[in-house]
């Protein structure tokens, strides 16, 4: 088992071998572009040992983001034939290339971050251009993905919530017609086992939802009014509230008091979003699928960052309580991404069960400012033994601690490396 120091380093050496020149993979050969999220969880990485590039990567992500304020989930700077989907299946006509739907908005949460360790006064400046942009990408989340102003986040692909193969989709994807996808080949097969990827119906589904949204033109008001699938994803939704506070929180050190109470309606409207998405049957924060009205019932890892949102009344966090011990209970490590109660869990296979980093990281962040220290130790703690023993991999089998997907994964080091930065704090 490796040591810390020799741990630190190899992170760095990751995030360093993976960056591409300004922006960085998430890993060699399954994922061979920039992503979204995992860039802003990257330049977190960065930001423990150099905060100018910690920017740059923020400055290149939204090098992708549309002239209607969305920033997409991949921005593709070559065609690798690594990959599918790639830029010429997408045809979302931008410059750089990028795909036509987004992922969680970490992006305004990171850039504050990055802004409160900014000492250098061009790191500054950078992150206060990107403040407009970061307001455009929020201000897109409100019009187009939530058009009835209910406070939540809608998806219309499960690439949207990161959580791609969540069985939180499973019942509205039942819904999709996949009889019109156009033949097509899988790339990332050649890079990872079947065993811990999304099933053949699900990527048929993907790839039918990615060919109505070029259908759509990728007219963002018409895919978000009339997607065959919507879907108010709890993690979407609670990661969206927590980066407007922390917009809020940067508007204000900025003295942006207009954008400051432009957020402060979008913070209110999202905090009685979030009382949408309490299932009182389940008791827990759920998923809702907006075309059936239905919840899904299910208890996720999302389900616990309504610490990180800063939402929940003192009974919800009860409940969300007994959750977690049912949970760890069940689980040599916490915290894994599906109910292992539930039938549908599958400890290996990518959402349906596996540990993340970077949710772990959110929820441990969330837990902790709460006063919910023994859960946020034990989350770092985990955290730190899985990759002690088993590397930076994509995910880990909350059961057996074996890694799963790609290897020598960039936000995974990042969130080894933010890790040890806040335990220093
Ligand atoms: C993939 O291709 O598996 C990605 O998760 C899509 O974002």
């Amino acid at each position: 088992m490796l040591e810390q120091a020799e741990l630190r380093a190899a992170a760095r050496r990751i995030l360093t071998s993976n960056d591409r020149g300004g922006y960085t993979v998430p890993t060699h050969g399954l994922y061979p572009y920039q992503w979204n999220w995992d860039s802003a969880f990257v330049a977190l990485g960065f930001s423990t040992f150099d905060v100018g590039r910690a920017v740059t990567e923020l400055e290149s992500l939204f090098e992708g983001q549309w002239i209607n304020g969305m920033v997409p989930h991949i921005i593709f700077r070559a065609d690798e034939r690594s990959y599918f989907p790639g830029p010429s299946v997408w045809r979302a006509n931008h410059s750089p290339p990028t795909s036509g739907i987004t992922q969680p908005s970490v992006a305004a949460s990171v850039a504050w971050q990055l802004w409160q360790k900014a000492d250098d006064e061009s790191d500054q400046r950078r992150l206060r251009a990107l403040f407009p942009k970061l307001m455009a990408s929020h201000r897109w989340f409100h019009q187009f993905r939530d058009p009835d102003h209910l406070g939540i986040v809608v998806m219309t692909h499960p690439w949207e919530s990161g959580r791609d193969n969540s069985p939180e989709w499973d019942e509205p994807m039942a819904n999709v017609d996949t009889s019109r996808v156009e033949p097509y080949q899988r790339r990332d097969l050649d890079h990872a086992d079947a065993s811990m990827r999304p099933t053949q119906a699900q990527y048929d589904c993907f790839v039918a939802l990615l060919q109505f949204g070029r259908e759509c033109g990728w007219d963002a008001a018409a895919i978000g009014r009339t997607s065959p699938l919507r879907v108010a994803d709890v993690g979407m939704s609670m990661i969206h509230l927590r980066a407007n506070r922390d917009l809020q929180a940067m508007a204000s050190a900025l003295g942006e008091d207009e954008a400051s109470r432009e957020i402060a309606l979008w913070i209110a409207r999202g905090e009685q979003g979030a009382q949408l998405l309490w299932d009182p049957a389940r008791a827990a924060f759920c998923s809702r699928d907006l075309i059936t009205g239905k919840p899904s019932g299910y208890v996720t890892s999302a389900s616990f960052l309504a610490h990180y949102a800063g939402v929940g009344s003192s009974d919800q966090r009860a409940a969300l309580r007994e959750h977690w011990s049912r949970i760890s209970a069940r689980c040599s490590f916490m915290c894994p991404s599906f109910d292992p109660e539930e039938t549908k869990f599958d400890s290996y296979r990518y959402w349906r069960g596996p540990i993340w980093a970077v949710v772990n990281f959110l929820i441990a962040k969330g837990m902790a400012e709460a006063g919910e220290t023994q859960a946020a130790h034990r989350l770092g703690d985990d955290m730190r033994a899985l990759i002690a023993a088993g590397g930076f991999r994509e995910a880990f089998d909350p059961i057996t601690g074996a890694g799963t997907g790609g290897d020598l994964f960039s936000w995974t080091a990042a969130m080894y490396l933010a890790w040890l930065d806040s335990a220093n704090d």
